[in-house]
Order: C-alpha cells, then structure tokens, then sequence
C-alpha cells in the first residue's frame, strides 16, 4: 500500500438540514481510512447560523479563505430544518443557497460533474432490467449561461410587471466545457479498452460507428433556443473533430429527459448548459437510485491549484434535518470522488477512493437504504474500512 507523499487539507462546510448529519458520518469515514494524509478543517460557514450571528451567509473574506485549501467538502445548504421548529432560522432561497453559485463561479469551478451509475441496494425506478448497465456521466457547464445572475424586475407588484433574466453563452466557456466531456470521453474510451470499463454501443446519433467506445451526447434547445443552441452546436462539432474515436450525438433537452429514462443505457458523456446540466442532473441521480447516491464534483479542470468544490447533488432535506434519518451515502461517495481527485497525483488516495467507493458499495449491496441511522451507516462504513486493512 501506498503512503500519502503529499498533505492534503480540507475545508469540511456540513451547511444546513442533514448537511452535518451526513458530513460527520462522511468524516468518521474519511479518518478511518489508511496511509493518507488528510487535515479535516470544520468552518461554520456557510450556514443558516452563521447568517443569524453575522448577517452574512460567509465571510466577506471568503475566495482568500478557500483558496488556501487544495479541496472543499460541502454538506448542504438551503434549509436548516427540521421543518416542525416554527422557531427555525429561514432565510430565501435567493439568500441561503447563493454561497452555493458564488463558490462554483467566484473560483471558476466552471466544470460540474455528475455521474449516474446505477447502485445495487439503492431503490432501482425502472422496470426494464437493462437500466442496471446504465454508466452516465452528465458534465454541466458550471459558470455562465442561465446562472449569470443578470436581470431584473420592473414595476414589482404592479400590472406592469416585467422581469428579465440574461443568459450569457460565450464560446470560450462552451469550448472548454465541450472540450472536456471529450476528454472525459476519451478517457472512458481507454478503460473501456483496458477492460476497466464494461463497453457500450450507441444506438442513437446521425453517424453510426461500431468500433466507438465512447461517445459524447451534447444537449440544446436549439428549436426554440436558437442563438446559443446553434453557437453550442458549431463548437461541438468543432471540437468534435479533435476526437475522431469519439461517437457524437445531440440532443434536444426535452429529447434527452425521455431517452434516459427510455434507454439510459445508451448515454456516455453528456455535456449541457448550466439550467440544462441542472435538471439531466436530478433526472441522472434517479437512474442511480436517487439524490440519496448522487455525488458532484466542481473542478477547474485547468488549474489543479483552484481547489475544487465536492457535494453531494441532493439539498439539505428539511423534512427529515435533525432526526438522523439522512443515508449518507452520496456524501460519502462525493468524499470519494474527491479522494480519486486527489489521487491523480497521490497513489495512496487513489487506492483510499477505490476503498471508499468499494466500502459504501458493499453496504448498499448488503443492507440496503433504509432501517439504519446516518450515525449507525457511518460507523459501520468505517468498521468495515478499518477491517479492509487488517
Ligand atoms: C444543484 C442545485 C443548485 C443548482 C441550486 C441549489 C442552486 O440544484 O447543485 O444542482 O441549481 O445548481
Ligand atoms: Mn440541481
């Protein structure tokens, strides 16, 4: 085994609702794991209470702060729940989950990624047994176009009422978004070559290609969307042609929405818009077995020194806040797309991610989702990690 040749500290943000519930079993986890060298920092921001005591959903300070970590860790934000306290400290939606976009945009986590691979013991919603070989990965553009936060509204209460909304698309942003599911695509493509990876076929795409063992699936409403559909679509064919082994297909949104849930399986890499990626994403965590599996990555896939923002894809849960109820499993399996980041250049993360994502897979598969307490996953999942090393 491997030991850590490199010091990794992280910014733990459990947030709100079953945010901390699912971060402290995540953590209980992550320090049960070996050889690894990592510095767990808890701040108590963002979050509804830190709001309460300074008026700020985090310190003004904010970028300077995170930036001096290598990865961030994120619970969940939005409610603080539990939804029986009529005393709770709740604040607009506009307010608690802003840190949220300010994070993704402020550090230029401009790639999203969110897989979707389906996990036994995790309920399964579609009757059609070949779902099982569902292996998605949605990349969404993370750092402008429906998301720029840019608009207004007019005579507010009034008849006259206008409100506007900017979508901003620029073609550098959609190149390196683009670029990158191609990236993502080759390197499924290899895996899939080296037996890594179960291959696939392509059903659908105007250019059939039996050797392709990958393919990237780009996303639009370029009939009614036309401007930035048809600028979406010029670079990806561009693009595209940098990748002659990758299979290409597009995709209408509405399209998209009905073929995975039709034929999951028959979907790669798929790259959208930041409102497109948004809403494939939910869609994506249901072919997986719900917001209760499905991790996200924020990257800046330039630059590894920005350090990337790790969360699950799910909310903060109010309903159920505070009754340690929350499984944590897509915590846990975010906290393992994080160590598989790091793993890139620090072997013994990369053999902890694989233990991780094994040990949380191995739960499911046994016992299933429901019947235990977020504490009791927690522990078990870091007396089997501790058992693994014996
Ligand atoms: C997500 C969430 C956020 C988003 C919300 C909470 C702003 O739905 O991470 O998918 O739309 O990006
Ligand atoms: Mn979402």
């Amino acid at each position: 085994m491997n030991k850590s040749d490199q010091q990794w500290r992280v910014a733990v943000m459990p947030g709100d609702g079953i945010g901390p519930e699912v971060m402290a079993a995540t953590c209980r986890a992550l320090e049960s794991l070996p050889n690894l060298e990592l510095e767990l920092e808890e701040l108590p921001w963002p979050s509804h209470g830190w709001h309460r005591d300074q008026d700020e959903m985090m310190p003004a300070d904010w970028r300077d702060k995170l930036s001096g970590y290598d990865a961030l860790l994120l619970g969940a934000l939005g409610d603080p729940g539990p939804v029986t306290d009529p005393n709770r400290y709740y604040l607009p939606d506009g307010v608690s989950l802003q840190p949220l976009l300010e994070i993704r945009k402020g550090l230029d986590l401009w790639a999203c990624e969110r897989p979707a691979v389906p996990m036994v013991g995790a309920p399964q919603y579609l009757a059609d047994t070949r779902a099982l070989e569902t292996d998605l990965l949605v990349i969404r553009e993370n750092s402008e176009g429906e998301y720029v936060d840019q608009g207004g509204r007019l005579g507010v209460g009034s008849e006259r009422e206008t409100a506007t909304q900017l979508e901003v698309f620029t073609r550098t942003a959609t190149r390196r978004i683009i670029r990158h599911a191609f990236d993502r695509a080759e390197q499924r493509r290899r895996d899939r070559q080296r037996g890594l990876r179960p291959l696939k076929s392509f059903p659908y795409g105007a250019e059939q290609s039996a050797q392709a063992s990958a393919s990237v699936c780009v996303v639009t409403k370029r009939n009614a969307v036309r401007y930035s559909g048809e600028l979406w679509c010029d670079v990806f064919a561009e693009v595209a042609a940098d990748y002659p082994h990758i299979h290409t297909q597009h995709e209408l949104v509405d399209a998209c929405c009905m073929k995975m849930v039709t034929q999951p399986w028959a979907f790669d890499v798929v790259v959208a818009s930041n409102l497109h990626g948004d809403i494939l994403t939910d869609l994506a965590a249901v072919l997986a077995g719900g917001m209760g599996v499905a991790p996200s990555a924020n990257l800046n896939p330039d630059d590894r020194e920005v350090p990337p923002l790790f969360e699950p894809t799910h909310g903060s849960a109010p309903d159920i806040a505070g009754s340690d109820r929350a499984h944590p499993a897509a915590m846990l399996l975010t906290a393992a797309t994080m160590l598989e980041w790091m793993g890139e250049s620090d072997d013994a993360a990369a053999e902890a991610a694989a233990l991780l994502r094994q040990a949380v897979a191995d739960d499911l598969a046994e016992k299933g989702m429901s019947g235990r307490s977020c504490t009791q996953v927690g522990e078990e999942i870091a007396q089997r990690l501790a058992n693994t090393h014996i």
